[in-house]
């Protein structure tokens, strides 16, 4: 299997401390890992990002919509594709999926009606993969409320909040309701991991899950 797994879910679920833990997991096993996320973990995605999230400017849904992919294209050329290709192991915080819970579902440009829209849209998102897609989904689901009480910890804590973690709570309800559509839509992808119980065990469905999913691990 391709051994690219991406992180999912809402703001807060707490999957890019669950992405470093299975990264110790698997460098535990003797695997070479390489570990990343989305937006900006390239120089030019790294500018992508400020233009995005620091607030400056607020995109169109359009303009966001195609920033994000442009993000994607780079990194997956920059990035990814080098080190599967080397036989390491991706984790990538947030890919595709994240795409199509926040731009076309919560910013509704899915909702444009038509079918032939929403074929464009689903061809724009594997366009920005360059034929890069993920063995293995992890979608980490949590509560919106749990998962916002979590991020205004992070806020007091000192961690400074992005334009999208400051959207209406409606937003990160329709994102979180859009994880669930496409978990029921590519269950053998995606696999779901119960993010509301204390970060133990939510490593312990992580680990139970690769060692299901992948035979070198078992
Ligand atoms: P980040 O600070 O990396 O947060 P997180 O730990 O939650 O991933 O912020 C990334 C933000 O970008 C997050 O709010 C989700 C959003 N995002 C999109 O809206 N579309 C996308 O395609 C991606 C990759 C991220």
């Amino acid at each position: 299997m391709n051994k690219l797994i991406t992180f999912e879910g809402v703001d807060g679920c707490g999957k890019s401390t669950q992405l470093r833990r299975a990264a110790a997991y698997l460098r535990d096993q003797g695997c070479d890992v390489v570990t990343t996320f989305e937006p900006g973990d390239t120089s030019l995605g790294k500018e992508i990002r400020r233009l995005l999230l620091a607030g400056e400017f607020v995109p169109v849904a359009e303009a966001e919509l195609l920033l994000f992919l442009a993000d994607r294209a780079q990194h997956v050329h920059e990035v990814i594709q080098p080190a599967l290709a080397s036989g390491a192991w991706v984790l990538c915080d947030r890919y595709s999926d994240s795409t199509l819970a926040y731009q076309l579902a919560a910013r509704k440009l899915g909702d444009a009606g038509t079918n032939p829209c929403n074929e464009i849209l689903n061809g724009m998102l594997s366009f920005a993969e360059c034929g890069v897609s993920p063995g293995l989904t992890l979608w980490f689901d949590v509560a919106v409320d749990e998962a916002m009480r979590r991020m205004q910890q992070r806020v007091k804590a000192g961690e400074k909040s992005t334009r999208l973690d400051d959207e209406a709570v409606s937003f990160h309800e329709r994102v979180a309701a859009a994880f669930v559509e496409q978990f029921s839509l590519q269950p053998e992808r995606i696999a779901r991991i119960d993010a509301g119980v204390d970060m133990d065990a939510v490593a312990q469905q992580v680990e139970a899950v690769l060692k299901q999913r992948f035979e070198a691990l078992a």
